[in-house]
């Protein structure tokens, strides 16, 4: 399986912080936003990665992403010119999917919780497509989940003024290799956008799609506004400080996953400086 960590919009919920920095470049505590959705993906066990970013802030991702070598991954770069939507993902990585199947995580969602390594590599020989559905007080703001009594799916819309349930959809999705062919047929929406709601939609007409409701001992976090760009670098501070570990560390991920050496995660922990996160990082590698 492929992953593609969409890291495109314009932030304009941010301004003015995301006038010359790309939202998803922005410090969450202690590390750039982006390592958390990246070590989602490598916590599922995927290597090769494409990064898909507006034209402006290729180069910063580059810089600090590189071709993924040191993490014993493989990077990718694509561009999306415009903000026409998730499910352009899919055409942009049309060549890079070739023949797999393939998991988007948004670049700035933020995931935590017992478990959750092995409910994504449980995911890793899907059949059609699966989702997730994560109880939230604030669901017009996300796409969302219709489910009948018998805790079935049944329809799902994006950002509709009357929810027609609590459960939003979190910015993680695993699809197999039809995501390329139905990615074409989403028609955009009144937004403007192709809408990743409209293609699990279509997962769904087509009796292909898994929603699993994710419980609350999951943390799931978007950072779309000031308040919940706040509240995820609170929330990450306060447990990272109470548990003397690490959310998002995309060295300690490569690590335990077997992608790299012991001697590589100490040589990589000298790139750091004397942050805190190198000094982690220098931890780690006495204590294992
Ligand atoms: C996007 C998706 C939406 C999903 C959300 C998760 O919304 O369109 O379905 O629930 O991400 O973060 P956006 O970030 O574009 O508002």
């Amino acid at each position: 399986m492929k992953g593609i960590i969409l890291a495109g919009g314009s932030g304009t919920r941010l301004y003015p912080i995301t006038i010359a920095v790309s939202k998803q470049l922005l410090p969450v505590y202690d590390k750039p936003m982006i390592y958390y959705p990246l070590s989602v993906l490598m916590l599922a066990g995927i290597r090769e990665i494409l990064f898909i970013t507006t034209p402006h802030d290729q180069a910063s991702f580059k810089k600090l992403l590189g071709d993924g070598s040191e993490l014993g991954c493989n990077f990718d770069y694509a561009i999306q010119d415009e903000p026409n939507g998730l499910a352009e993902a899919f055409i942009i990585g049309k060549e890079f999917i070739g023949h797999d199947k393939v998991a988007l995580v948004l670049g700035d969602n933020i995931f935590y919780g017992n478990g959750f390594g092995s409910l994504l590599r449980s995911k890793i020989n899907l059949k059609g497509a699966s989702i997730f559905a994560y109880p939230v007080k604030d669901p017009q703001r996300y796409g969302v989940v219709e489910f009948n009594n018998d805790n079935k799916a049944i329809s799902i819309e994006e950002k509709p003024e009357k929810p027609k349930s609590r459960y939003a959809v979190p910015g993680l999705y695993f699809y197999d290799n039809k995501v390329v062919e139905y990615a074409k047929n989403v028609q955009p929406s009144a937004r403007g956008e192709k809408e990743i709601s409209a293609l699990n939609q279509m997962y769904l007409d087509d009796g292909a799609l898994e929603v699993g409701v994710m419980t609350r001992g999951m943390s799931w976090f978007d950072t779309g506004t000031v308040e919940s760009l706040d509240d995820a670098t609170e929330f990450i501070r306060v447990i990272q400080n109470r548990q003397s570990a690490m959310i998002g560390c995309i060295e300690e991920v490569a690590y335990q996953r077997g992608f790299i050496e012991r001697s590589t995660l100490i040589e990589l922990s000298g790139k750091y400086g004397k942050s805190k996160y190198g000094e982690y990082l220098k931890e780690l590698a006495k204590s294992i």
